[in-house]
């Protein structure tokens, strides 16, 4: 019997992490990238690999670094030739109020959240095709309609989608192309927050509570077998974007 292999960026905690746990338990290989978080990305590795010998790889990668996507198109084909989804999960994101933007933090924001998804793609298309794999890509459902302050960031994120949806078209009908667009899941790490922020914040949530990871997760394995779905944005928002 083949393998089936996952690929997901940023995979060493939060989201990313419950992912690759999600899809493990279903049944896969998993080969996750880290940038910063190697420590965290080991310890998953060696849990998973307890579990299933050999079912869990790890590669490291900046994209902000220009060999970035090169690097990890060899490491994965040194593990598989076939890659059954590709996840693209990794996000750097922080507020850039214009008057202080840079040319640096729009270069990182896009770097993270487009540039590198799309170029990840191309690379493995070869991979992707062998499996009739599918691409699901990580968005922000806030992102289409503009955030105060992180214009940079929404930028991006709306980029990924159209990018989405256009290689939904041109992938087809060999490889699905879909995208998650949580609202709310987890708390940003470096934002602290004080409980009256995230009330007020919940306050736009049509279900009044912040999401799970496992929200995610649950969702990209449906996506991954879900053989008539492409070209989608799915907001998973807790109603966020009908309020
Ligand atoms: N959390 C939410 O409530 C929420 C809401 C809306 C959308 N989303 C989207 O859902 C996805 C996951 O969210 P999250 O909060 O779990 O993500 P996160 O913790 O903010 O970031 C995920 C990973 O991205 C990696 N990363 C950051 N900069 C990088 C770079 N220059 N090169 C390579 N990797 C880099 C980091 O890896 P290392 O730690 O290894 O450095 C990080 O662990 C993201 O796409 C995010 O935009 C999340």
């Amino acid at each position: 019997m083949t393998n089936k292999f996952i690929f997901l960026t940023g995979g060493a905690k939060r989201i990313g992490k419950v992912t690759c746990e999600a899809f493990h338990r279903e049944g896969f290989d998993v080969i996750f990238h880290y940038n910063r978080s190697v420590a965290e990305a080991e310890e998953i590795q060696s849990k998973l690999n307890e579990i299933r010998e050999d079912s869990c790889f790890i590669v490291q990668a900046d994209f902000n670094s220009a060999d970035s996507i090169k690097k990890l198109q060899d490491s994965i084909s040194k593990i598989t030739n076939r890659l059954d989804v590709l996840i693209n999960n990794a996000s750097s994101f922080y507020p850039t109020p214009i008057e202080e933007a840079t040319y640096d933090e729009w270069s990182d924001l896009l770097s993270t959240n487009a540039t590198a998804p799309l170029f990840l793609t191309q690379a493995l298309l070869p991979f992707l095709k062998n499996a009739k794999g599918s691409v699901i890509n990580i968005s922000d459902t806030l992102a289409p309609s503009g955030i105060k302050n992180f214009s940079l960031y929404s930028g991006a994120k709306s980029a990924l989608e159209g990018i989405t949806k256009s290689l939904a078209k041109e992938l087809a009908p060999e490889i699905r192309v879909n995208a998650i667009s949580p609202g709310a899941i987890l708390w940003p790490e470096d934002e602290d927050l004080s409980d009256d922020q995230k009330k007020q914040r919940l306050s736009k949530v049509a279900l009044g509570r912040i999401g799970k990871p496992e929200d995610i997760s649950s969702l990209a394995v449906f996506l991954s077998c879900a053989n008539y779905i492409t070209g989608q944005v799915i907001k998973v928002d807790g109603g966020r974007s009908v309020i």
